[in-house]
């Protein structure tokens, strides 16, 4: 506890829909987990939170529920999304009695209504934080990948989360135009769970499809035949049956989905001043976000849009990152901050 204030440090928490990172002042990350709640559904206890209860899933018996509090980067459970905050706060609380954060900046999406983003900030401030800025993910994540995004020129950054896609374009410290997208990491997973079915009469949960996204997934055909053997349920026979699933299958499962987020990049340059894209076209354009991990991404979605494409050194975290930024020196950030609205307090 911090004796001249009666407060703990400053936090920033990036709650995603696919992971929950939290970046503590003085410490760094302290929390890097998937967003998933494992409930007792008669009591409604919580059994566990983050990988624990994420290798629950697909797996439960019918009493548990594992649940995801948010969809499409929105919070949709407050409660649970409420209980993870808590849980996070108490766990990397400074020492064993608790005291509320001085400050807290949470990321959330740059395409909240009002009521969302009050809602967001009610939850942080329940949750044990004194005060709490909402900063617009675009803006963390540009500052995480480094951009100099007070600079009278255009930088575009495209998060590819679990749940969205964020396409922005940020000069002078502000978003100037920006697109949110519910296809992301996700919905590639669902694409693949669609196709194993169709293809091999198979049905397989969602971990299993992510798997095979992260092994043998690509965005650009692959030189290396790469397949992967997986285990499901035969949909005709019922018994547990293993197909041998091939790069290529994968490729064209998720290709659709991949298309329709370098459409929307597309669309966003399109609709930019002509100033700015021609900034976009000599500065390029960075890819961060755990979606944008996927083999040849970049490569894809370079030759998609014409302009150079830059994954981000380790864009999971990209987003946590730039909130550090700012919780090690709200003075610093002061004008973005200033650009983003008024922060809640408690007692306020
Ligand atoms: N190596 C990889 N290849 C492809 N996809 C990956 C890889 N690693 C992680 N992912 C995907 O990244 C997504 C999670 O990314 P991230 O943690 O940035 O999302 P999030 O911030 O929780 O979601 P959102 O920002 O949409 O709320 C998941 O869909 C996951 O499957
Ligand atoms: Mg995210």
């Amino acid at each position: 506890m911090n004796f001249l204030t009666g407060f703990s440090k400053s936090i920033g928490i990036d709650l995603g829909t696919a992971n929950s990172l939290f970046y503590l002042k003085g410490k760094g990350i302290v929390v890097n987990e998937p967003t998933f709640v494992a409930i007792n559904n008669r009591t409604g206890q919580i059994l566990a939170i983050g990988s624990e209860a994420k290798k629950m899933m697909d797996r439960t018996p019918s009493h548990i529920n594992v649940v995801r509090p948010l969809t499409y980067g929105v919070i949709s459970d407050f409660e649970t999304a409420e209980e993870i905050l808590k849980h996070y706060f108490r766990k990397v609380n400074d020492n064993g009695i608790f005291s509320r954060y001085k400050l807290a900046a949470i990321s959330v999406p740059s395409d909240l209504t009002e009521v969302e983003r009050k809602s967001v900030e009610d939850a942080v401030l329940e949750a044990g934080a004194a005060k709490a800025y909402l900063i617009e993910e675009p803006i963390a994540a540009a500052l995480g990948a480094g951009l100099p995004i007070d600079e009278a020129a255009a930088n575009m950054i495209i998060d590819i989360g679990g749940g969205t896609t964020e396409i922005a374009i940020i000069s002078i410290g502000g978003i100037v135009i920006s697109k949110s997208l519910k296809i992301a990491g996700d919905k590639l997973n669902e694409d693949i769970v669609k196709f194993v079915r169709e293809e091999f009469k198979l049905a397989i949960g969602e971990s299993t499809a992510e798997n095979l996204k992260i092994s043998i997934g690509s965005a650009l055909p692959n030189d290396e035949k790469l397949e992967m053997a997986i285990r499901g349920k035969d949909l005709v026979s019922g018994l547990p049956k293993e197909v041998v699933v091939k790069n290529n299958q994968i490729r064209l499962a998720t290709a659709k989905s991949l298309h329709i987020i370098t459409q929307a990049i597309r669309d966003l340059v399109e609709e930019a001043p002509a100033e700015l894209v021609g900034d976009i076209s000599r500065r390029g354009v960075y890819l961060c976000g755990g979606g944008s991990l996927l083999r040849g991404l970049d490569k894809y979605i370079e030759k998609e849009i014409g302009s150079e494409t830059f994954l981000v050194d380790d864009p999971l975290t990209c987003v946590v990152r730039g909130l550090g930024k700012i919780v090690e020196d709200f003075p610093k950030y002061a004008h973005i901050l200033a650009n983003q609205e008024k922060p809640r307090q408690i007692n306020a």
